[in-house]
């Protein structure tokens, strides 16, 4: 019996895709593959701190360079760019969590066999990355809930929270994020700095971590990804601190920047 062209290449697609999954099933259980996807998710996402970083320090340039900034990021691709930008961030944050998990599980079932100090100390170094990293979630969570949602405040509310853009009525971020830090609401400046504290600690650990999964850690490289991974850690908490912080001390310098712009 001939099988027809069309047939012939639906058999091949399937002889491809299966070779393709059975590929990846088997790099996905060697533990270098999930060391892998936790690596190179995580370059994302320590990528993304940065740029998050960089944008919300215009926040002390005033209301209008941070409205510029906060509009452009809600209206890049005519408005498609942030829900493209929230997909790539959801599959890097699932993807790590989920190979980090079942990272843990492989490692703790190969451990049963030989227990010895080095992997005693491994064990709780991961334990602190593990704890680390379920505060980051919950602090990535609440912030969504405090500055993208906006529930429990008035941040949507359009007559309390407007700014005039070049004639166009836009969203005031800049004053949502100095009345989401106030200092009547002082313990959420300091939840932000103590999850800011752990991001610190995790990032000291991890940026390292994604150098030596990639294979760029030896002798001779060693001190200078130790001091490539603290000064990061620190550039990132110093950096995101300052803001809450310094709209607690200094409300005057905001609320110049405020009466500038009459507002
Ligand atoms: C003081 C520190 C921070 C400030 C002031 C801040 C500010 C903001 C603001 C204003 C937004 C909403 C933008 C808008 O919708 O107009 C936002 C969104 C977001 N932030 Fe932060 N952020 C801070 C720290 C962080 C940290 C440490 C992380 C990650 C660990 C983070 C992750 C995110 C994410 C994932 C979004 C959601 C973006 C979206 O889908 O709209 N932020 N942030």
């Amino acid at each position: 019996m001939s099988i027809s062209p069309h047939g012939q290449r639906g058999h091949l697609f399937h002889i491809v895709m299966n070779a393709l999954t059975r590929c990846l099933a088997t790099y996905w259980s060697s533990s270098i593959g999930k060391k892998l996807v936790v690596a190179l998710t995580g370059i994302v996402l320590v990528l993304f701190l940065a740029g998050h970083l960089i944008g919300n320090l215009v926040v002390f340039m005033g209301p209008k360079p941070f409205n510029e900034y906060a509009y452009f990021l809600h209206h890049m691709l005519h408005g498609a760019g942030i829900w493209v930008f929230r997909a790539v961030m959801i599959v890097m944050i699932v993807a790590h969590i989920v190979a980090t998990v079942a990272l843990t599980m492989q490692n703790r079932a190969a451990r049963k066999s030989y227990e010895h100090s080095a992997t005693i100390q491994a064990s709780k170094s991961s334990r602190t990355m593990i704890l680390s990293g379920l505060t980051i979630l919950a602090f990535v969570i609440y912030h969504m809930l405090h500055f993208t949602v906006r529930v429990g405040n008035e941040y949507n509310n359009p007559e309390l929270y407007k700014f005039m853009l070049d004639g166009e009525q836009v969203h005031n971020a800049w004053k949502m994020v100095i009345d989401g830090f106030a200092p009547k609401v002082w313990y959420v400046t300091a939840f932000y700095v103590i999850a800011m504290t752990l991001l610190c600690s995790h990032l000291m650990h991890g940026v390292g971590s994604i150098f030596q999964t990639l294979g760029f850690r030896s002798k001779k490289s060693e001190s200078l990804i130790k001091q490539i991974s603290i000064g990061y850690a620190l550039f990132i908490w110093l950096g995101f601190i300052s803001i809450p912080l310094a709209i607690n001390l200094f409300p005057g310098y905001f609320a110049a920047l405020a009466n500038a712009v009459g507002h």
